[in-house]
């Protein structure tokens, strides 16, 4: 967590308000492996990170509600009996969302101001929009004494995901960004959503992210097709979910569904077991396996799945040439934001200088790379 954001919500709050806030921070996440399993019912690895967002809530008496994106300097105020999807929207229909889907479990909720601020970068793939989502619920939830589990906060968060934002989420970030624990990933089982925290030691090697900031129109659209697609052939097999597809039912089906459909469903078979895969390795140390994993994992999201961009690839390309380099992939939903990385210790300094000149060069922007810590879920804060 960061104590400076939190610091500033905070000053801002109460320069803005009246009354004394009530301070929650939820945390953005990054994603092991298991990428694109979540919608399908399957496993994926995920763990909270340092970053994420902080809010301040407080009670209201006036007649609406009145939120500060402190870092866009926007201000947004509303009626609570008026809460609707906006066109264009950007944060406010994650926050819209997040109320509006509360009401609809017939919760009434009274007015309150807000100030928010976070230090995820936007659009790397790392899940701010989940932290805002579970920033705000789980604050409403404190405030206003709702009662709500956390898994129903998660379940409100995923659902102003797909009717406000019109992105068909699975339920991983959302998960993640709840219930992350310190030092550890979680081994998520997006079927019974629960989760079994794994302490994973990577010894010599370190984890990093570089952002290619890029994210490409039509990642959106691009998701929810996907989804689609899943949809479709699991209709074909007769089951609930992908989960439950092996790569022996599918091979029967080959004939009847697209190429595209077919190498889709593949990926999600394949990325199941390599989420499983990666449990297995990393419970007897086994970091080089871990590493190539990785590699695999990105291969799949490039040429079977197709959520994969030129930036991405490259980034991958030259991880993989460079010696000390064990494994890296494009990580959440694609179209850009950041890969993730094990590098041996010994080369680290050196691999992101010389990444971050090639990556200059070839695509005249720069990357940025990030250390990330393992970090607790969305949580009070005090100051
Ligand atoms: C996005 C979605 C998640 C998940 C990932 C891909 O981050 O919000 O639910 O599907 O993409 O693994």
């Amino acid at each position: 967590m960061s104590k400076k954001i939190v610091k500033k919500v905070y000053k801002k709050f109460k320069s803005s308000f009246e009354g004394e806030p009530l301070m929650v921070f939820a945390p953005g996440r990054i994603n092991l492996i298991g990428e694109h399993t979540d919608y399908n019912d399957g496993f994926a690895f995920p763990a909270a990170i340092n970053k994420g967002i902080a809010v301040a809530v407080a009670k209201s008496n006036t007649s609406s509600t009145k939120i500060v994106a402190l870092d866009k300097k926007e201000t947004y105020q509303f009626n609570l009996s008026e809460v609707k999807q906006l066109e264009n929207g950007g944060w406010r229909n994650y926050i819209l969302g997040v109320v509006g889907e509360i009401q609809k479990s017939s919760i009434v909720l009274g007015n309150f101001n807000m100030v928010f601020s976070g230090n995820i970068p936007g659009g790397a793939g790392m899940s701010s929009s989940a932290a805002l989502e579970n920033s705000v619920a789980f604050a409403l939830n404190e405030l206003f004494d709702l009662q709500l589990s956390k898994k129903q906060m998660i379940l409100i968060s995923q659902k102003a995901e797909h009717n406000y934002a019109g992105v068909k989420c699975g339920i991983m970030d959302q998960y993640a960004s709840m219930f992350g624990e310190k030092g550890s990933a979680l081994l998520l089982d997006c079927r019974t959503v629960t989760s079994k925290p794994f302490k994973v030691d990577f010894k010599d090697y370190k984890l990093i992210l570089i952002n290619t900031n890029v994210k490409h129109d039509l990642s959106e659209s691009a998701y929810n097709n996907r989804r689609a697609a899943c949809e479709r052939v699991s209709e074909m097999l007769n089951i609930s979910a992908l989960r439950d597809a092996s790569k022996e039912s599918l091979q029967a089906i080959k004939g009847d569904i697209s190429e595209d459909d077919y190498q889709k469903a593949l990926y999600v078979i394949q990325e199941n077991n390599r989420v499983l895969s990666f449990i297995e390795a990393a419970e007897k140390d086994d970091i080089l396996s871990l590493g190539k994993l990785l590699f695999q994992s990105h291969e799949g999201l490039r040429s079977q799945y197709k959520v994969s961009c030129d930036e991405l690839d490259f980034l991958v390309d030259y991880a993989k040439e460079y010696d000390g380099v064990i494994g890296a992939r494009m990580m959440g939903g694609g179209f850009g934001g950041c890969t993730i990385n094990l590098v041996h210790k010994s080369v680290l300094e050196e691999f992101e200088q010389k990444v971050s000149k090639k990556y200059r060069k070839k695509f005249k922007k720069d990357c940025s790379i990030y250390k990330v810590k393992l970090s607790q879920g969305t949580h009070l804060v005090s100051l």
